[in-house]
């Protein structure tokens, strides 16, 4: 049986963690202070969807490997590592609020046993982890930074095929012990010290956010020219300095991730007066790329000529396999289009998105209920079963003829046979 790990924060970081490192091999107790949450766990349960995860909760209870509770000084006390999973949601100066962090180091703190090691996954100001080995009333106690990169939707592959593992330690000895909680993905691990592992975190989300605002600038350009941005992006990425990753065009980027982590570092920048002026940019630019895309949906409504018109939406989580809906550009966009002063009957479809009717909307529970007599259809998220639907029971079931296709996940020509027309952005129309 491997180590005794305490994971503090059972939300998507911590269950997914949690969860994996006990596939490890790993004994972990999840701890939560939410009772609800954690006899949900309890009983096999997930309190979110993520693909791969279901199974290997139950795994890791039928192993005795993973264990939920309430609490946390009990757990404290016994274990090896700790590790903080906890919200780090922005103040309005676009910092994180760290209350969550230091609320919880700060009860801790006088249980710890002298040989414990707290592991900081949550995504914290530069500098978290010495302010975290400063409250420490043990000083034997180390704080080792080890920054999650894992995508909602494929958050348990990432985690268990990695592209690296990030350990910021001030004793190797540290770093060493957190690694092989990590049995068979060594190679992956990259040791360095606390404040560039934290650094590590936030430039990386900057940089891909950045290049996902590049591709939607690219796709406005494509519009101007006439140019086709699928093709642009594609005959870029054979070139292996770019790559294909993160050049998808889409309605712009959100969920809980990116809008929070680029304002924090913007923020962080500018307080050591080094403004990394790129993402603050790239997040500007995403709200300018939002407003344009509703611009281009308005416009095609406005054409249809109508006084009320009806619109079948696909897609409302902030992408694909995820339920997660926080600061989804589906929903941004929807609410733009109701400012539209054109009246708009929205019946709107996800297969998985936690939320229920707005008044923007009303949720229908598949693709055909929210298409069916719709005089345009606007694609929203990339589910696959959207460019899966046939082309012909699109055209027999919409009484329009066009699909806004904002994440260019239709095959066109098919669609064109049908006698139906698809709109992107930046995408050249045949
Ligand atoms: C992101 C990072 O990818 C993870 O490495 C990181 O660990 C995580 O944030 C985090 O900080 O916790 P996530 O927010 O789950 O993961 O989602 P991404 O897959 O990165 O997508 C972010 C947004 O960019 C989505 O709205 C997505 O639709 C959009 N996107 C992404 C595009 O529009 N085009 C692309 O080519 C890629």
């Amino acid at each position: 049986m491997g180590s005794k790990i305490l994971v503090v924060g059972a939300g998507y970081v911590g269950l997914t963690s949690g969860i994996c490192l006990a596939s490890l091999g790993n004994e972990v107790v999840c701890v939560d202070n939410n009772i609800e949450k954690i006899d949900l766990l309890q009983a096999g349960k997930l309190p979110i969807f993520e693909p791969g995860l279901l199974d290997l909760l139950n795994k890791g209870i039928d192993r005795n490997l993973l264990r939920f509770s309430t609490d946390l000084i009990k757990h404290a006390k016994n274990a090896n590592f700790i590790f903080l999973c906890l919200p780090t949601p922005p103040l309005e100066d676009g910092t994180a609020d760290m209350s969550f962090v230091y609320h919880v180091v700060d009860e801790i703190s006088p249980h710890l046993n002298g040989s414990a090691i707290i592991v900081n996954k949550s995504t914290v100001p530069l500098n978290t982890s010495s302010e975290i080995k400063s409250r420490q009333l043990n000083k034997a106690v180390a704080v080792v930074s080890n920054p999650e990169f894992l995508r909602e939707g494929s958050a348990v592959t990432d985690f268990l095929n990695p592209s690296r593992i990030v350990i910021g330690a001030d004793e190797r000895s540290s770093a060493i012990k957190v690694a092989a909680l990590y049995a068979g993905l060594e190679e992956r691990v990259f040791i360095t010290d606390p404040v560039s592992a934290e650094c590590i975190k936030y430039m990386s989300n900057g940089f891909l956010a950045m290049k996902v605002s590049f591709i939607n600038q690219a796709a406005r350009f494509c519009e101007a020219i006439g140019a086709d941005v699928v093709s642009v992006s594609l005959g870029m990425s054979l070139d292996p300095r770019i790559g294909r990753s993160f050049l998808n065009p889409g309605p712009g980027w959100g969920g809980s991730c990116f809008p929070k982590d680029t304002a924090a570092l913007a923020a962080a920048a500018l307080s050591k007066q080094s403004p990394m002026t790129l993402v603050e940019q790239a997040a500007n630019d995403n709200k300018l790329h939002q407003n344009e895309i509703a611009r281009l949906i308005t416009k095609e409504i406005r054409d249809l000529g109508k006084t009320a018109v009806s619109i079948g939406v696909l897609g409302l989580s902030f992408k694909a396999n995820t339920d997660d809906t926080r600061d989804s550009p589906a929903l941004k966009i929807i609410e733009l289009i109701e400012m539209s002063n054109v009246a708009c009957d929205i019946r709107a479809y996800d297969p998985e998105a936690s939320i229920e009717n707005r008044a923007t909307f009303s949720r229908v529970d598949s693709i055909s209920e929210a298409i069916i007599g719709s005089d345009l259809v606007i694609i929203l998220t990339e589910w696959p079963e959207f460019a899966l639907f046939p082309p012909e029971s699109y055209a027999s079931l919409m009484k329009g003829n066009t699909i806004i296709d904002t994440r260019y996940v239709l095959d066109n020509s098919l669609f064109h046979q049908c006698g139906l027309r698809v709109r992107s952005m930046g995408r050249v129309q045949s």
